[in-house]
């Protein structure tokens, strides 16, 4: 699927590589001076949703459906986010840039007491929009979002090759469990996949600076 590249990724203000301090800064900068917001998702997003959906499963190597296999219709999709919606410990945040949407993040709980504390995340950002800082602001939402109901266990998995990704979830605080040997096909090759999770933990108070007077 072809798409309009943002006029401030021409003009070379942000490209892949960029450090930690940049991404640091990139984020309210792009707050500031562009309309990106993130929010959580509604039922009319459903046609937005599918369309970013399908430009990810286009772009990267590393998303589960290959270009073509993504067969939900739009009425299908907003049933499943209507649906999502009904439990308090499921939850998906869009990134958006205008009317466009740029990346999402989602959560999904467990409907038994035993384990309704965890949730299985899945994150995604437009190839576009990358290395600006988006992920983790999207992490970060979702955090607090998780805090307030009580999830204290956020999991995952990730192929062993999706350095971009780790490299977020490890940024983001989680670490790797466990291995899911030849988890996952390539079309060439199997590929590891890894089980990685974070447990939330009640914020330090922040701690006293001054000498006891
Ligand atoms: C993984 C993904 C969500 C990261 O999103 P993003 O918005 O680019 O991430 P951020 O800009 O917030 O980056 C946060 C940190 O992740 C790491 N990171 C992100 N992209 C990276 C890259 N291409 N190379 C190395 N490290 C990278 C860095 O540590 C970065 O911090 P820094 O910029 O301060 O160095 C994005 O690359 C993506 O959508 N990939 C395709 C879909 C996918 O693989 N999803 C995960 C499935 S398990």
């Amino acid at each position: 699927m072809a798409r309009k590249s943002p006029s401030r990724r021409k003009s070379g203000m942000f490209h892949e590589g960029l450090s930690s301090f940049t991404g640091l800064i990139a984020w309210p900068m792009l707050c500031l001076f562009s309309k990106m917001n993130i929010r959580e998702i509604h039922e009319t997003d459903a046609a937005a949703f599918l369309e970013l959906m399908h430009s990810i499963d286009e772009e990267s190597p590393f998303a589960v459906l290959k270009p073509g296999e993504r067969k939900t219709t739009v009425a299908e999709q907003r049933d499943e986010i209507r649906a999502l919606m009904v439990h308090d410990n499921r939850k998906i945040f869009i990134a958006e840039d205008g009317a466009e949407l740029i990346g999402w993040v989602g959560a999904w709980g467990e409907r038994f007491e035993r384990v309704r504390h965890s949730v299985w995340l899945s994150v995604a950002v437009r190839q576009d929009y990358r290395r600006l800082g988006i992920g983790m602001q999207l992490f970060g939402k979702l955090e607090s979002w998780a805090w307030q109901r009580e999830i204290r266990r956020m999991e995952l998995q990730v192929a062993a090759t999706n350095l971009p990704a780790i490299r977020l979830y490890l940024k983001a605080g989680f670490q790797i469990e466990g291995t899911r040997r030849e988890a996952y096909f390539t079309g060439d090759e199997f590929i590891d996949e890894y089980l990685m999770a974070r447990l939330l933990k009640a914020p330090e108070p922040p701690k006293n600076l001054y000498p006891k007077w």
